[in-house]
């Protein structure tokens, strides 16, 4: 049995629907509430899902929003897409759920989401990049509970006492249903 608050699996991936222009300013609420950028850093992530949604961004890139039915807010939202580089590895830019919807299965969901979207397109590797700063903590641990591992630090790339850290996860080739 499930509740509203815990959708099981298929219902939750089933609450994710491709991002319109109209989700934007959502989308960049929850980048602002759940601490990914600053309030004045919000412009270059307009820029880019503008320049996604005019289709200037490579084929594969994908911006999905999770919302409890169709029309309700925007409660989590992801932004993956092949990285250029590679002909296996994809990177997931964004991934946030609204704080006071966090712990509830939905980074869940997004995140299978998007391991099924990149097998979909051939891909066998997903990076992922943070923080290392405190306020991440609980993000390093959604990750490794989903079977990433830390691959790799970079010191002092956000800030003096700030590292990057990447994350990364094999994917096999099967990962159930979406169309
Ligand atoms: C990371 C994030 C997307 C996870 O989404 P979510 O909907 O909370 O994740 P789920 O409910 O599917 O999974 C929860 C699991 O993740 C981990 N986790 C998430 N938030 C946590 C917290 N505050 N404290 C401890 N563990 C946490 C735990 O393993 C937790 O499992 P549990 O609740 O059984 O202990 C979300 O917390 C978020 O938006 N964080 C802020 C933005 C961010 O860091 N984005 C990624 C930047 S690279």
């Amino acid at each position: 049995m499930t509740t509203p608050q815990q959708p099981n699996q298929a219902e939750g991936e089933s609450r994710i629907r491709p991002a319109t222009p109209a989700d934007t300013p959502a989308i960049l609420r929850l980048a602002v509430d759940t601490r990914m950028f600053l309030p004045h850093e919000t412009g270059a992530l307009q820029e880019e899902f503008g320049g996604f949604h005019a289709g200037q961004r490579g084929a594969g890139h994908s911006l999905v929003v999770w919302t409890q039915t169709p029309d309700a807010v925007v409660s989590g939202v992801a932004y993956l897409g092949p990285n250029t580089l590679s002909e296996r590895a994809w990177d997931l830019w964004m991934i946030a759920v609204a704080p006071d919807r966090q712990r509830q299965g939905i980074g869940g969901d997004l995140l299978r989401f998007t391991e099924s979207r990149v097998t979909a397109g051939g891909g066998h590797l997903l990076i992922i990049e943070t923080s290392s700063d405190a306020r991440f903590l609980p993000t390093h641990a959604f990750y490794i509970r989903h079977g990433y591992a830390e691959v790799g630090r970079i010191p002092g790339f956000y800030g003096d006492e700030e590292s990057k850290v990447i994350f990364s996860k094999r994917l096999s080739a099967v990962v159930v249903g979406l169309s």
